[in-house]
């Protein structure tokens, strides 16, 4: 063989090309950014075996992908729309049964549809660092291109299930190690393409048909992860089709393919992988923003100050990222808890694998420093105040800051609920000033709310979402409100609960009917983890600013003045003890009396009923959101939901659950709660509007 190439490359399209290097045929994959395989990565796959298999001089054939990986998946951009020839299936089968054998080098993530391309290929070799997966199960779909069937015969049942069911991607080692891979080497994936091309034809690689072989039944396998499944994942449908699709591998392959490719279009037919594909463009779709072409400011020291849940919780995320940190607090005996609290965070980060223990020393002797002195943040770039929700706290904070703190340093706060434009105002510099709003446990939530005020400045916001990157946290732009995107709605939606608590709804009725939806936790279950002593201070605080006509439900204010804060007092809405959470009776008997006292009879409400005001709630604050422009578009709401308040992601996000539903049934539910409660049941005009027009809030997404 050559080891350079004789004819140049040939283009098949603007994603594949082929070239010739002695005995070996090269196909090129170049479709950025993670070579999708689109409709003209399929054709330009075909066509260029094709014209190789017809070349007498070529004896072996090897595909890789240029750029930052090999296939990443089938282009989930085309799902949902009408499939066009090839099919990823039938393209996996027409490679296997290739005459010339085929070779694939595998590099980046090699994911979904680009695995099974690479498993219906002869022998697959993948460079060192590669992470393999087969991620549909989280896209609400199971692998449709060969995939269930392949891989059962070539790494057996159980790393099929736990492949294929946990969607999540395994390194090149365990994949050589479980049979999936024949070989990890190293260099270049042309280079590479170009070795592995003469060792398959020397015989130095192995040379097979994958769906010739059999799998090896494992029963057991199945059975175990069927059981696992219900009880874990209940309310998914692709979880249990996946298995489906995997016991299948016992049949013939062809008809093997059959009952996969069955099941595959049950699960594109159902909702969920609609809310899941949703959910997974969401993720992407948040950072089109209207700040994104400007520079973010450079970042490399931080200041924290407060070291209490928040503040700890922050400048554990900043420390795991790299990232150097110092935290102020009002007195020694502060820092001292704080320090306890980042120390146990590293700590929990160690036992989980995520960080070694000689990492977590060096993090802790040299990348966190802490003063009591505000004016030790004089040389950080950036600044995240996290102290009490206390507006006279706040201000004298951001005095000092402005005195103290560096030119061109960014000023953000942490708060839940406070006016960013006040705090901007208490500077001489509020172009610098923004909001940052992390979620509790600030080094495990992935939301974070970027908060941009009147006159912040665009680079400041665009540092904020570079700043999210480095965490690996999700950013979504929230304009400046009562509570932002996620607080405002979710303060709407507890009244709907509230209303329906005092009316007859049990906390636990509420709860349980919407974990049956599919929330992680139910409202009250949230609350008295969240402390109802928050709540509490934000009531005091509204007190004054309640509209008459608001119907205002205080049994959260009847618990806290007994002391029960929830959780962290062991008792609130439920009690807390070594056996466990149960409903507090305590609490059932204030419910009771506030009822008596307000001369409510009591009724019952289905769990349909529930989640139907619930969500109307959700959705109809949602629209008053976007209306007021606090929002650039429905999808950063359901972004904000299902990275911050567990919303489920099959659902796709409130919003997309309202299309889900429709915009004139909602106007329809609204008229109908309103005739109890018109002050609170209000119809927003945007929803008004979608509605009579036969719209979608899906629409508004599309035109950014
Ligand atoms: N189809 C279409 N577009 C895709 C895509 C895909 N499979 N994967 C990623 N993209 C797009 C993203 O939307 C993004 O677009 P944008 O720049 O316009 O926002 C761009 O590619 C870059 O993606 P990321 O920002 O996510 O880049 P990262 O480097 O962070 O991550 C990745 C790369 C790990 C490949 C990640 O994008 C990913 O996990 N992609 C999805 C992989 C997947 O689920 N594959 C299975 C698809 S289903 C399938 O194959 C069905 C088959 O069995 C028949
Ligand atoms: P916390 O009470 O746990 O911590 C506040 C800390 O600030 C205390 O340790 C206190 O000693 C310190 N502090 C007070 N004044 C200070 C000063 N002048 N200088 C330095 N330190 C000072 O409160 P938490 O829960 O951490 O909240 C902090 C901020 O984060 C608040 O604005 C809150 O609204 C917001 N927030 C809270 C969330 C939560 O779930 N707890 C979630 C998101 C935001």
């Amino acid at each position: 063989m050559h080891p350079e190439p004789l004819t140049g490359e040939t283009s098949i399209n603007d994603a594949v090309s082929f070239e010739l290097t002695g005995a070996a045929g090269l196909i090129a994959i170049d479709n950025p950014p993670v070579n999708a395989a689109s409709h003209s990565v399929r054709t330009g796959i075909r066509q260029a075996v094709e014209a190789l298999q017809d070349m007498s001089a070529v004896k072996v054939i090897a595909i890789y992908g240029k750029g930052r990986t090999f296939i990443a998946g089938a282009d989930i951009r085309e799902f949902g729309k009408p499939p066009l020839d090839p099919w990823l299936p039938e393209l996996c089968n027409f490679l296997e049964i290739s005459d010339t054998p085929i070779v694939c080098v595998l590099h980046g993530t090699t994911l979904g549809g680009g695995l099974e391309v690479a498993l219906a290929c002869h022998a697959r070799v993948a460079l060192k660092g590669t992470r393999v997966g087969l991620p549909e199960v989280t896209l609400g779909i199971l692998p449709g291109a060969g995939g269930t069937q392949r891989v059962p015969r070539l790494a057996g049942i159980r790393t099929a299930l736990d492949m294929i069911t946990g969607g999540k991607p395994v390194s090149a080692e365990d994949a050589l190690a479980s049979g999936l891979i024949d070989r990890i080497s190293e260099g270049d994936p042309r280079a590479v393409a170009l070795q592995s091309a003469q060792d398959l034809l020397d015989g130095t690689l192995p040379n097979r048909r994958t769906g010739a072989l059999d799998t090896k039944p494992d029963p057991a396998a199945l059975d175990e992860t069927r059981k696992k499944l219900d009880r874990t994942q209940p309310l998914l449908f692709s979880p249990q089709k996946c298995v489906d699709a995997v016991a299948a591998s016992s049949l013939p392959v062809t008809e093997g393919m059959k009952e996969e490719r069955r099941l595959y279009e049950e699960c594109m037919a159902s909702p969920q992988r609609a809310g899941l594909i949703h959910a997974f463009f969401s993720e992407r779709a948040v950072s089109k923003i209207p700040e994104a072409s400007a520079t973010p400011r450079a970042i490399d020291a931080i200041g924290v100050i407060g070291g209490g849940t928040m503040g700890s919780g922050i400048a554990t995320a900043l420390l795991l990222a790299g990232l150097p940190v110092t935290l102020t607090e009002r007195d020694q005996a502060g820092l001292d808890r704080g320090i306890a609290t980042i120390t146990g965070n590293l700590d929990g980060a160690v036992k989980r694998g995520k960080l070694t223990a000689g990492a977590r020393d060096d993090i802790l002797s040299s990348k966190l420093k802490t003063s009591t002195d505000l004016g030790a943040l004089s040389d950080t770039d950036l600044i995240i105040e996290a102290v009490f929700e206390e507006m006279s706290v706040k201000r004298e904070i951001f005095e000092t800051l402005d005195k103290v703190c560096r030119k061109g340093a960014v000023l953000a706060s942490n708060t839940s609920y406070l006016d960013i434009n006040d705090i901007a105002a208490i500077t001489s510099r509020p172009a610098d000033v923004i909001g940052l709003h992390f979620f509790s446990p600030a080094h495990i939530m992935r939301l974070l709310e970027v908060v941009v005020a009147d006159k912040t400045a665009d680079d400041v916001v665009a540092t904020g979402f570079a700043l999210a990157k480095r965490l690996k946290k999700i950013a979504v732009r929230s304009g400046v409100c009562d509570g932002f995107i996620g607080n405002r709605i979710m303060t709407f939606y507890k009244k709907a609960a509230d209303y329906m608590m005092m009316d007859g709804a049990s906390p636990e009725e509420i709860d349980t009917a919407m974990r049956g939806f599919g929330f992680a936790m139910g409202p009250y279950q949230v609350v008295d983890l969240a402390g109802l002593d928050i709540s509490w201070a934000a009531n005091k605080r509204r007190a004054a600013t309640r509209p008459a006509e608001e119907r205002y439900i205080p049994i959260a204010d009847r618990l806290c003045e007994n002391g029960w804060f929830g959780r962290k007092t062991g008792q609130g809405f439920y009690i807390y003890d070594d056996t466990g959470s149960r409903p507090n009776p305590e609490a059932l008997a204030i419910i009771d009396a506030e009822r008596d006292k307000a001369g409510i009879a009591p009724r019952a409400f289905t769990a349909e009923e529930i989640v139907s005001r619930f969500m109307t709630a959700m959705i109809l604050e949602g629209s008053r959101v976007l209306e007021e422009g606090i929002a650039l578009r429905p999808i950063d709401i359901d972004a904000v939901f299902l990275n911050g308040y567990g919303f489920p992601r099959f659902r796709g996000g409130p919003m997309h659950t309202a299309d889900a539903i429709g915009a004139a049934e909602l106007v329809r539910r609204i008229e109908d709660y309103a005739r109890e409660d018109a002050w609170y049941w209000q119809v927003p005009a945007l929803l008004r509007q979608i509605a009579e027009n036969g719209g979608s809030f899906a629409e508004m997404n599309d035109r950014g």
